[in-house]
């Protein structure tokens, strides 16, 4: 491979990558998560900088720190502020790929005061958020990529390729659960990647960081199509 940047096959693109979970307040000490480590998303933000391109890597909380120059990082919390960065951005973005695990509940009020316990039962009211992924499926431009995650625990085909459709994605990377090796807090995955013309390829039980290069190839061969 040359080193010249402006032969990487990504070169001068403009990419937005979302990564991590978010966090939901629900007084002013807890919160609703989930177990998304952001290692995924991060990943692939590094593999798409490698490639050449200008990253902005919108995250939510994780410990995780970027390498490589060409990423700018955007550190928030809740799905409403991740809506907010992304959608934000979008506008002048090539290529979005939105590995978040967003919540999709979160409380209708935030206690201002931390929640004494009492005696009884205690819930929490909670609203849907906004699917950050569809929002952008609907802003997208022809000249734009559009890719998401799907992470499912049963009909994992027929649930992803309902969510390609959608959300008026390009491919769609099925993260499956079920391989005990993947997921969640793990560096390796298991994933298949479906896209628009209903092309289906599964990838072997990996690192992510060699999951996050089947990922961006796919992303290359697209605009080479
Ligand atoms: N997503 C998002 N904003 C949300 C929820 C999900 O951007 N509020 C995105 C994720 O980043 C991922 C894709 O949508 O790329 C699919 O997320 P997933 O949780 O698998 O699907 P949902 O559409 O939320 O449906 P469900 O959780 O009910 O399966
Ligand atoms: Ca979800």
């Amino acid at each position: 491979q040359s080193e010249l940047s402006t032969d990487k096959p990504l070169h001068q693109k403009k990419v937005l990558v979302s990564a991590g979970p978010t966090f939901e307040a629900i007084d002013p000490v807890r919160f609703i998560g989930n177990h998304s480590s952001g290692k995924m998303g991060y990943a692939i933000a590094e593999e798409l900088a490698m490639q050449g391109a200008n990253v902005t890597l919108v995250s939510g909380p994780t410990h995780l720190q970027t390498q490589h120059k060409n990423i700018r990082t955007i550190r928030v919390t809740s799905a409403k502020e991740m809506l907010d960065e992304c959608s934000s951005i979008f506008p002048v973005i090539d290529i979005a790929v939105m590995s978040a695990a967003v919540a999709d509940y979160t409380p209708i009020e935030v206690a201002s005061q931390k929640i004494k316990k009492t005696e009884s039962e205690f819930s929490i009211a909670l609203t849907k958020t906004k699917d950050v992924l569809g929002e952008l499926g609907k802003q997208k431009k022809p000249n734009q990529l559009l890719v998401g995650f799907a992470l499912e625990t049963n009909n994992e085909l027929d649930n992803a390729k309902a969510k390609l459709e959608k959300k008026n994605l390009d491919f769609i990377v099925l993260n499956s659960l079920n391989d005990k090796g993947a997921g969640f807090q793990k560096d390796t995955n298991k994933i298949s990647i479906l896209d628009k013309k209903g092309a289906i390829e599964s990838f072997d039980l990996k690192p992510k960081t060699e999951v996050a290069k089947d990922i961006v190839n796919k992303i290359v061969s697209l605009l080479h199509a």
